[in-house]
């Protein structure tokens, strides 16, 4: 399908933005992982209109773990066939090890940007790959074996949570930290695939703005930084946009390395 030509100024800009820009970070939410078969939270065919959100609160957690882990193992655990980065988290890896990308800050737990390759990332609400015991502390793999029978306990007795940011649960402290820190450097933010609406994870793009910074975003739909404060939106797809951004920015006959 052609791209509607009226998008083309706009990705000439960004890639100029970014080209010339001191500080990039990225920030992805589910969106950018779309295209690898992830669900979105919210949105059509979002999880929230399938499943419970509730079962992603602590309390509720707390009260009811075996009811809370299905849901939990359905959503996030595809064991039979594990889920694959696409070219969007490709491109923003390519672009760490060239220098072109400072920091990439992620909402998504799937663990996507990391296994193709991005370094300099904060995963702000944790990720899948571990399950950490309520009672005593303790962690282990989240393997398929460990989550054959629900909920998952711990030799001592307690009752395994997954190591990721349920609603009610502060922000892990490193991740925390090293998000703010990239946000106060970054003179450009790159939005990708995220509705904004959760905090304090929407604040870091916010922050950008505030001290002067750039912020263009990838979204197909309108989101809540659209028309707040971003000063150029892409609506396309997460890798549709990046590939069309890394061309524009690679010299002639160059490849990204990806
Ligand atoms: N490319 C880019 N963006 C896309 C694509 C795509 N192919 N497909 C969908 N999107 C956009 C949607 O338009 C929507 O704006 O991705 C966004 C997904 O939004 P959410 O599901 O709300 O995801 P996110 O913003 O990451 O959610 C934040 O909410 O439940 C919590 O902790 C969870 O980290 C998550 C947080």
């Amino acid at each position: 399908m052609m791209r509607n030509a009226k998008i083309e100024p706009d990705l000439a800009a960004a890639a100029a933005l970014l080209g010339s820009a001191r500080s990039v970070m990225a920030f992805t939410g589910a969106g950018i992982s779309a295209e690898s078969g992830v669900p979105t939270f919210r949105g059509s065919g979002g999880i929230w209109d399938q499943y419970d959100e509730r079962h992603l609160e602590l309390g509720f957690f707390k009260a009811e773990p075996g009811l809370a882990w299905a849901t939990i193992r359905a959503i996030f655990y595809a064991f039979a066939r594990p889920f694959e980065p696409n070219d969007a988290h490709r491109v923003l890896a390519a672009w760490e090890r060239s220098g072109l990308l400072d920091f990439t800050v992620t909402q998504n737990i799937d663990g996507l940007h990391r296994k193709a390759g991005s370094e300099r990332l904060a995963e702000f609400h944790g990720a899948t790959t571990d399950i950490v015991c309520l009672r005593c502390g303790g962690r282990s793999p989240a393997s398929e074996a460990a989550l054959a029978e629900l909920p998952p306990r711990c030799p001592c007795g307690g009752v395994y949570k997954p190591d990721f940011v349920f609603f009610g649960e502060g922000i892990p402290e490193r991740a925390y930290r090293d998000s703010v820190a990239a946000a106060e450097r970054a003179d450009l933010c790159l939005i990708v695939g995220s509705t904004g609406t959760v905090y304090p994870a929407a604040s870091l793009p916010r922050r950008v703005k505030a001290h002067g910074g750039s912020i263009i975003e990838i979204n197909p739909e309108a989101s809540e930084f659209s028309a707040d404060i971003a000063d150029i939106v892409l609506p396309l797809g997460a890798s549709e946009a990046l590939r069309a951004l890394d061309g524009l920015l690679r010299p002639a006959g160059a490849g990204n390395g990806s």
